[in-house]
Order: C-alpha cells, then structure tokens, then sequence
C-alpha cells in the first residue's frame, strides 16, 4: 500500500507562548485561573509574521503545517463568535489563524488545524470519561452533549471560513463515540483526513514522541508520527532540551521509510517569533531532508528479505528504483546486501548525491561456519565517506535493469 505521506511542521502557539516555560503551564504547575487568563491582556506578538513560518517550513521539504487553533487552555487563536476567549480580544486584536491561512495559501503551503477536546475554559468543558481535565473549568456539571455542540460550532467555523484544510488533529481522545462530528467535518471539507483522537477512529494514527513499536514494518494504517524539536515542551520554552539532529533524522527517516507522515514541531515565542534556536535546527534537518530527493515520499514497502548486514534498514521502492534507509547511519564505509536478486545498474547515495561502486563479492567477513570458506556473493557497495555522515540517516539508491 503507498500512502501519500508527507513531511509537516506541527506549530504550539497561544498565550502560553509568552511564558516560555510549557504549553501546560497552567496544569503543570498549577497556576491559578487569574493567573493564567491573564495572559490574554498581555498577548502582543508584534514580530509574528506568517509568510516566516510558511517559508521556513518550505526550506526544509515540508509540505503542510497543523496549528493549534485551540489548545487544552480553551484559549482560540482564531476570530470564534462562541467565545470571547479569543485571540481578537488581545492587544494584538488579530484573527492570526486567518494570517497564516493566507500566508499558507500564497505558498502552496497545505494546512492542517489541531483542536484540543479538553477545555479549561469552557464551563462545560470537563469530561470525565477522558484524561487532561485537570483544570476543568467544573467538575461538578457534566454536559457533554453541550460541549459538543460548541465543539461542532468551532468546527463549522473552522473548516468553514479558513479556506481548503488538509487534516483534522483532535487532541486528547474523548472517549465518546459520536461519528457524528467527523461527518460534519467531511461534509464541510470533503478529502479532510482526521486523526484518531476524537470522536471515531478518523483515518489516521497518531504515535507520538518516540515511538519504537513495530520497528522497521511498514505501517498498514496511515499513520502521522510527531514529535517536537525539544524534549520538554510543545511550545515555545526557553532553555529548552533540544534533542539531537541525530535523533529527529533518524526518526524522520525510520518512520517516513515506514510509510508514515512525519510532524515536527516548533514553538514560536510570545512575540510570533520562531527563534534561531528553533529555526536554525529545522534548517539543518531539512538539509537532510531535502537530499533524500522526495524518495520518503508516497514509496511502497519492500518486503523481500535483502538480509542487510550490521545496521538496521528499512527498504522501499519509488520509480522503479529501491532505496536503502540506515535510519541509525551507517556503521562502517561499506554495506553488505545478502541477497540481492536484481542487477544493478547504478547506486548512489543520496546523502551526498554521488554514485557509489558495487559489485558483486564473495566476503572473507561472511564464511562458512564448516567449511571455513567465503561462499556466498554479496552485494558489496562501497565509499560511503562514513565519518562525515556518522550523524545522518544513511540512504542509498539503487537502479535496477
Ligand atoms: C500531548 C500533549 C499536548 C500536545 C500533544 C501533541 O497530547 O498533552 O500538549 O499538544 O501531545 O501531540
């Protein structure tokens, strides 16, 4: 099955942002209700420019953005009239959803809209069936069947007044079967493609951080993997544990190999900026990123078993052509293919776009256990420049007659 995955920037932006310390601060540590709505009166970010962001995102191969349009804090970053909670009552005063809507639409940008379920400003916002209801408005009135309707009036505005929206991102499964939210999306945007977090199973998984299951086979669901540039927040946090380029270059390539999407968040500060931390890291990940040619891209599995020797690999196959992916990079110059049953015509690697010799050898590596002979030919490709690529997810291709 070939799913039409794509490389995508998840941004985590509200008032949150100016605190620099996480996305949940409210509930982490447990700010009061004062303290926390406060934020609103102060949300100024003069610097935000969308087309920054659209661009940045363009830099590195991403094809779709997914933003927050509202996040656990019930605070909406778009111009609702079923709240005043909302962006427009700002000092800012802008419908900045709507900014990068536009901003999106000039660049060919798809974008996708994340709504959390949980609400902690809503008064019917506390579900108890459901986990995140920390800061529940009242725990005491449940009244699902009212949230919901506010829900699908968000909904309506959403994915009425936004222009083509790409993906549907609930956030925190309600626990409550009602197909009846995802019918109004697909009616108001038909080819909309839902997560698994709301109110059905939706057309997609969500695994998320670091996600290790099933390593190495090719996902049978459509699957969006997403993870954050740093390790302790979704948004923008000051000091934050970035994780390594490394890391997300392997995890990039080993879900996308996979057959998976991939969402890799920043945190655009209080003032709109995503900052040079942030941007300086995605920057060198796409680098990566825009090498491997678009071949991550809607491939198909490969099942043969190849017995690649010392690394873990996962292959697949776009245009006729096969491409090898050592998500964890390579752990010496060369890489051994056991068995191989086509010929070869060219190999390259895509790391540096240069062609790599092969041939077909017996090993003195790979003997005979009895006979103490190197019997078996392998596909020996060789050259890979390994101390300049130690950091990287290795990838070669391989053209076939
Ligand atoms: C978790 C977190 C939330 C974040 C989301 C991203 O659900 O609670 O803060 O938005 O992951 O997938």
């Amino acid at each position: 099955m070939v799913f039409d995955n794509k490389f995508g920037m998840f941004i985590h932006w509200g008032i949150y942002a100016q605190t620099g310390i996480q996305e949940q601060v409210y509930a982490r540590f447990d700010w009061d209700r004062e303290r926390y709505e406060a934020l609103r009166e102060t949300f100024n970010p003069v610097n935000y420019d969308p087309e920054k962001w659209v661009l940045l995102a363009k830099e590195a191969g991403m094809k779709y953005i997914c933003f927050t349009a509202k996040h656990h804090d019930g605070f909406c970053m778009w111009n609702t009239k079923y709240t005043d909670y909302n962006v427009m009552n700002t000092p800012y005063g802008k419908d900045v959803l709507r900014m990068l809507a536009d901003a999106c639409e000039r660049h060919g940008m798809l974008l996708g809209l994340y709504y959390s379920n949980p609400d902690w400003n809503h008064p019917l916002g506390y579900n108890p069936n459901s986990t995140h209801q920390w800061k529940a408005v009242d725990k005491e009135t449940v009244d699902t069947v009212g949230y919901r309707e506010y829900v699908k009036n968000q909904i309506t505005e959403l994915l009425t007044n936004y222009g083509k929206i790409y993906t549907l991102f609930w956030d925190i499964p309600p626990r409550i079967d009602d197909p009846s939210l995802n019918e109004l999306a697909r009616r108001l945007q038909p080819g909309i493609l839902i997560n698994d977090r709301g109110w059905d199973k939706g057309d997609f998984s969500t695994p998320e951080r670091e996600y290790r299951a099933a390593e190495g086979e090719r996902f049978t669901r459509m699957t969006e993997a997403c993870n954050s540039l740093g390790r302790q927040s979704w948004g923008y946090r000051e000091n934050e544990d970035f994780y390594s380029y490394r890391h997300l270059v392997s995890s990039i390539d080993r879900i996308m190999a996979m057959g998976g999407s991939y969402l890799l968040n920043v945190g655009p500060d209080g003032l709109g900026e995503i900052t040079e931390e942030y941007a300086s890291r995605l920057r060198r990940i796409g680098s990566w990123y825009n090498r491997m040619e678009g071949c991550l891209e809607s491939a198909e599995g490969d099942s043969f078993d190849y017995s690649v020797r010392h690394d873990p690999c996962i292959v697949n196959r776009k245009n006729g052509k096969i491409y090898f992916h050592l998500y964890n990079s390579a752990s010496s110059s060369a890489v051994d293919i056991k068995y191989f049953p086509h010929k070869p015509t060219r190999v390259r690697l895509l790391n540096t776009g240069e062609e790599l010799a092969f041939s077909f050898e017996r090993l003195p590596e790979f003997f005979n256990g009895k006979t103490g002979r190197a019997e078996q030919e392998y596909l020996h490709i060789t050259g890979i420049p390994i101390d300049e690529l130690s950091v990287e997810a290795v990838v070669i291709e391989i053209e076939i007659e």
